[in-house]
């Protein structure tokens, strides 16, 4: 008689096929419909590893079983914010919490995106809701806990809670993920000093919404938390498996032209000038420059331009194009669109590059992400980025601005030349992941602050 499989052994199977999966998933529809067929394959395994889950006391998570948890999420889409929002949601199922979503935006029956992420919730007993129904108000009023993701998701609550607003308004935890001007709008977080906290992904970005709530509209902040993110582990499972990367490394290196030997500098981040492609590219160059004024001994040197879209940032991706042409880097700076699957880059690249300027990036996970495979990280000196690299031991920090562009083309050569430092530097980061940005540290710290929250809400007389 053929036994079947053990809980164990299929999820092997499952998160090896996850990894072959990411290979072969170069296109947002191929990782869309591979999301989709993945989690039907594996609802009932998912159920067994839960049930499992649910009895290990070890998951900080458990008190929030059996919980009722409202997520409003101003858009369903691939960006960071509600894709975060998601692995909240997944976190909670996890332990046995009734988690319904609500995406206040929109709806675009025929969007391919939205229709398999709202199946991908389903699947994993994610209830999805209309953000205008009676439902969703009802479910806001019954709720133990809610969770609003983004300065933008504050609109829904007028709009739809209209005067129920005061009654949930003590149980709210308002996730917040971006640090740009325009947020600071009343119509938008008028609520906010009176929601039971703020959970913020950076101590750079707490601080900001701190000054300018209070400068901007003379508004207090509730209760902040600050909350590292953490890398999940589907992505820990290609970072640490040596088959995988290789074989990824080796796909995309010979998709773009860069032989094995060949030193592979990458900057993984949508193109725009906030990110900073622009001055990165002319610290390329400079370094180009450098190293052949000082005849030094390097192996060929690459640029990889992760992110791009032509139809968006016409002008700008123009600007970066002509730029590699003036200076003949053709054979030398790649571009690549836009996409999901970040893993295969980040394990073709030699060192990561982390360019956003001004005030930075809110966090940055693509920065922990490239430490998990032990990349050295040459990232401004600005926002998440300056709480996740130490300057010196894990990566090496410029300023952010036109006056960076000296010291990151100086930092290139520098890791060029040292390779025993490159990956001492890239060991140190992945230690510093192991350390502080994983899984399952997110989820001990996201614990401390929903434990808060619900005795927030119990003290001021809410279930
Ligand atoms: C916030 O204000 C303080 C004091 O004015 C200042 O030192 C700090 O740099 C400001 N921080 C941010 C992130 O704007
Ligand atoms: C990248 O996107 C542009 C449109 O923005 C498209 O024309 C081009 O074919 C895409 N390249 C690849 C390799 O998919």
């Amino acid at each position: 008689m053929v036994k079947p499989p053990s809980t164990s052994i299929w999820i092997t199977m499952q998160r090896k096929r996850l990894a072959l999966m990411i290979l072969l998933g170069f296109s947002v529809s191929t990782v869309v419909v591979i999301l989709l067929r993945s989690t039907f394959d594996s609802c009932i395994v998912d159920h067994q590893f839960v049930e499992e889950k649910f009895q290990s006391a070890s998951n900080p998570l458990t008190f929030m079983k059996s919980k009722l948890v409202l997520l409003v999420s101003h858009e369903l889409s691939l960006s960071g914010g509600p894709l975060l929002l998601m692995e909240l949601a997944f976190l909670l199922r996890e332990v046995g919490t009734k988690v319904v979503w609500i995406t206040n935006q929109k709806r675009l029956e025929e969007d391919e995106v939205v229709y398999s992420l709202e199946h991908k919730m389903l699947n994993r007993g994610v209830q999805v809701m209309s953000a205008k129904s009676q439902e969703a108000t009802d479910t806001a009023l019954k709720a133990d806990l809610i969770v609003l993701n983004t300065a933008v998701a504050g609109k829904w609550l007028d709009a739809v809670l209209k005067d129920n607003v005061v009654k949930v308004l003590p149980k709210i935890l308002w996730w917040i993920h971006e640090m740009r001007g325009h947020y600071f709008k009343p119509d938008l977080v008028k609520h906010l000093p009176f929601v039971a906290g703020a959970m913020i992904d950076s101590h750079a970005t707490a601080e900001y919404w701190k000054n300018r709530t209070q400068a901007r509209l003379g508004i207090k902040m509730p209760k902040t938390y600050v909350v590292h993110l953490g890398n999940n582990k589907e992505l820990m499972e290609v970072a640490e498996d040596s088959v995988a990367k290789r074989v990824l490394r080796e796909h995309v290196r010979e998709s773009l032209g860069v032989r094995n030997e060949d030193l592979l500098f990458g900057i993984i981040n949508s193109v725009s000038r906030g990110k900073g492609q622009d001055l990165f590219l002319r610290a390329f160059h400079d370094s180009l420059e450098m190293i052949k004024e000082k005849k030094l001994q390097v192996p060929t040197m690459h640029a990889v331009v992760v992110g791009s879209d032509m139809s968006k940032q016409t002008k700008f991706e123009t600007e970066l194009r002509n730029f590699v042409q003036g200076k003949k880097l053709q054979n030398y700076v790649h571009f690549v669109n836009k996409t999901l699957t970040v893993a295969p880059y980040i394990a073709a690249i030699d060192v990561l590059v982390q360019n956003s300027q001004a005030r930075g990036e809110c966090f940055g996970r693509i920065t922990i992400e490239a430490m998990a495979f032990k990349l050295p990280v040459l990232g401004t000196a600005a926002g998440g980025t300056m709480e996740i690299v130490v300057d010196g031991t894990t990566g090496l920090l410029h300023s952010a601005g036109k006056e960076g562009v000296i010291p990151l083309a100086k930092n290139i050569v520098k890791l060029a030349t040292q390779v025993e430092l490159r990956l001492r530097m890239g060991k140190n980061g992945y230690e510093r992941v192991k350390e502080m940005f994983l899984e399952h540290h997110m989820s001990h710290r996201i614990a401390s602050v929903l434990r808060e929250v619900l005795q927030h809400a119990k003290a001021r007389g809410l279930q």
